[in-house]
């Protein structure tokens, strides 16, 4: 650990890095390249500026989920944390700025522990550090990992009981099949008996939806484009990022919303030593965010091993949180 790593840490008493947190960018990205059709994931996104254009999505008018789901759960707090009881360890699977974990963490009786998971390093213990300053009893865990893969939460001194919680529905990024592998591994990561609360988006009116996905700003399209860029800069790319446009469409099949970025013309893109031909209007899929209904999303958790201990949702339906505990 560097030593300003370990000054960032200050107050923090523990730390815990897996290997597995460094993944690989440029073998990922050359293989989404190589694929028909192209693709590229969508986890990508978040360098430093794709973060910051991440968090201007979440103030965009259009861009319902985060407000809802933060209202959301200023209105529940008290309900969740009576259903989970005291001393509980907090667990964040992809915690980033740990904005929404404070609305929790100030409604629970005594928690033993708030421990962030994320692969972004620098990320994680700069927000983890900022959380112990503001709450000074809290016992603050940062674990760098990714939280798609098996990790051991750390033990806890006092713990009585274990509340996973990933909101924002990031869940909505993965497959149905990812998701119910991703919930499964949550399952085994947290243990018998213990919870689960997880915000997931809900499926309503087409307009609503698409309208979130290309806002009239174009942050969104800004963010889409910026894997482009960073691609450019940290694999030697060369795409020509204004010969590419953003377009997100509502895909009511698999009642998701898609991401792609479509070539404006015939061109060659080089990365690195490899060189990748698109057609004019050939597209490269970036992202999925899977719009659940209610009974549709507690199915899926049974088959990750889940019960249903309670749903709530804002009053026009646009958001719900789920409280799951391991069966
Ligand atoms: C927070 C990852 C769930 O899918 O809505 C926002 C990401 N992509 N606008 C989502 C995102 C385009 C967001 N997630």
């Amino acid at each position: 650990m560097s030593s300003a790593t370990q000054e960032a840490l200050g107050p923090l008493h523990d730390y815990v890095e897996y290997d597995h947190a460094s993944d690989n960018f440029r073998d990922d990205v050359l293989h989404g390249l190589r694929q028909s059709p192209k693709r590229l994931p969508s986890k990508y996104f978040y360098d430093e500026r794709g973060s910051q254009l991440f968090d201007d999505i979440c103030e965009l008018p259009e861009y319902y989920p985060t407000r809802t789901e933060m209202a959301l759960l200023r209105t529940i707090s008290a309900d969740v944390a009576a259903l989970v009881g005291e001393g509980a360890t907090v667990i964040e699977f992809g915690s980033g700025s740990s904005t929404k974990i404070r609305i929790l963490l100030d409604a629970l009786n005594a928690p033993a522990a708030y421990v962030p998971v994320d692969i972004s390093r620098e990320h994680l213990l700069m927000s983890a550090k900022g959380l112990a300053d503001s709450y000074a009893d809290l016992r603050v865990v940062p674990v760098c990992a990714d939280y798609t893969k098996p990790f051991d939460v750390p033990d806890i001194e006092g713990e009585k009981v274990r509340a996973g919680f990933f909101p924002g529905s990031t869940i909505g990024n993965f497959t149905r099949s990812e998701a119910v592998s991703f919930l499964h591994a949550a399952a085994l990561d947290l243990g018998h008996n213990n919870g689960l609360l997880i915000g997931v988006d809900l499926r309503k009116d087409e307009e609503v939806l698409r309208a979130a996905y290309n806002d009239s700003a174009g942050v969104t399209a800004a963010f889409n484009l910026n894997l482009l860029h960073r691609i450019n800069r940290e694999l030697e790319g060369d795409f020509d990022v204004e010969a590419f446009s953003h377009d997100a469409r509502w895909v009511p099949e698999y009642g998701r919303i898609e991401m792609h970025l479509v070539s404006a013309r015939t061109q060659d893109v080089r990365v690195g030593e490899e060189t990748f031909h698109f057609e004019a209007g050939e597209s490269i899929h970036t992202e999925d965010s899977h719009k659940y209904d209610i009974e549709g999303f507690k199915a899926l958790a049974a088959e990750a091993g889940w019960n249903s201990i309670e749903c709530w949702t804002d009053s026009d339906a646009l958001f719900s949180i789920h409280l799951l505990r391991v069966a």
